[in-house]
């Protein structure tokens, strides 16, 4: 079943379309105002004109998600209103530069992995929409990728990002892909509102990961650090984060 229209859909098939699309309003305003503040947190000039632009973009993600929550008689201000502080919301300090070179390999990615299952929603303007938003989000992780490679390449800036990779990695995996079984998450695959169970999500998430980590030294967190927290992990998702640790 697909809907292409906002009219189509109702009850529960809408409430849920709603929570996951609250889910990422919060993730696209939030990410918007770290940006925003690593403009003045960034080293370098170069750094701080594209902590602009993908503010810019995150600001565009929002507003695409702010007109469809519209079109479904939602109220977006109001929905955006209720999301906690941008850094308190991903557990990060703003004013450091460490904490959003972290963020954006780890936590920017991990909503780019949602995403890829909205891209592919049964509620097909939301679906469409998507695509753009995607491509932003390569060149995110791409400046990610290469800020992890420039640490790696000092033992002690390596440490500290290690530190801060292992605060935030088991929080983001916590908060970014929900739980792994329920009563939602079957809703969702019933109804196309994602394609894949969140095991595999994870999974394919933290492959991608391992691939950049490989030969830099970063290691995964220990699984301690993920039990201390309570964040739910899959065997299979035990098992990549044990194929990489110090
Ligand atoms: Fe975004
Ligand atoms: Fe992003």
């Amino acid at each position: 079943m697909e809907y292409r229209n906002p009219n189509e859909v109702s009850g529960d098939y809408k409430e849920m379309l709603v929570r996951l699309m609250t889910r990422q309003i919060y993730a696209e305003t939030a990410t918007a105002e770290v940006f925003g503040r690593a403009i003045s947190s960034a080293p370098n000039w170069r750094e701080k004109e594209l902590a602009a632009e993908f503010a810019a973009e995150e600001a565009r993600h929002s507003r695409g998600l702010f007109n469809l929550l519209t079109d479904l008689d939602e109220d977006p201000e109001a929905i955006i209103a209720g999301r906690p502080d941008a850094g308190e919301f991903w557990g990060i300090d703003l004013d450091n530069w460490l904490d959003i070179a972290v963020f954006n390999f780890t936590v920017d990615r991990a909503g780019s992995h949602q995403i890829m299952e909205y891209r592919e929603s049964s509620y097909v303007p939301w679906a469409d929409s998507q695509e753009e938003v995607l491509a932003d989000e390569e060149d995110h992780y791409d400046n990610g990728v290469e800020n992890l490679k420039e640490f790696a390449k000092d033992p002690e800036k390596l440490a500290e990002f290690q530190t801060v990779f292992d605060r935030v990695l088991p929080n983001c995996i916590k908060r970014a892909f929900g739980r792994l079984e329920g009563p939602d998450n079957d809703f969702c695959l019933e109804h196309g509102l994602k394609r894949n169970k969140t095991e595999a999500i994870v999974n394919r998430y933290l492959e991608e990961m391992r691939g950049h980590m490989d030969g830099t030294g970063l290691t995964f967190p220990p699984l301690a650090a993920f039990d201390a927290i309570k964040c739910e992990l899959a065997g299979s998702t035990r098992d990549i984060l044990l194929s990489l640790q110090r």
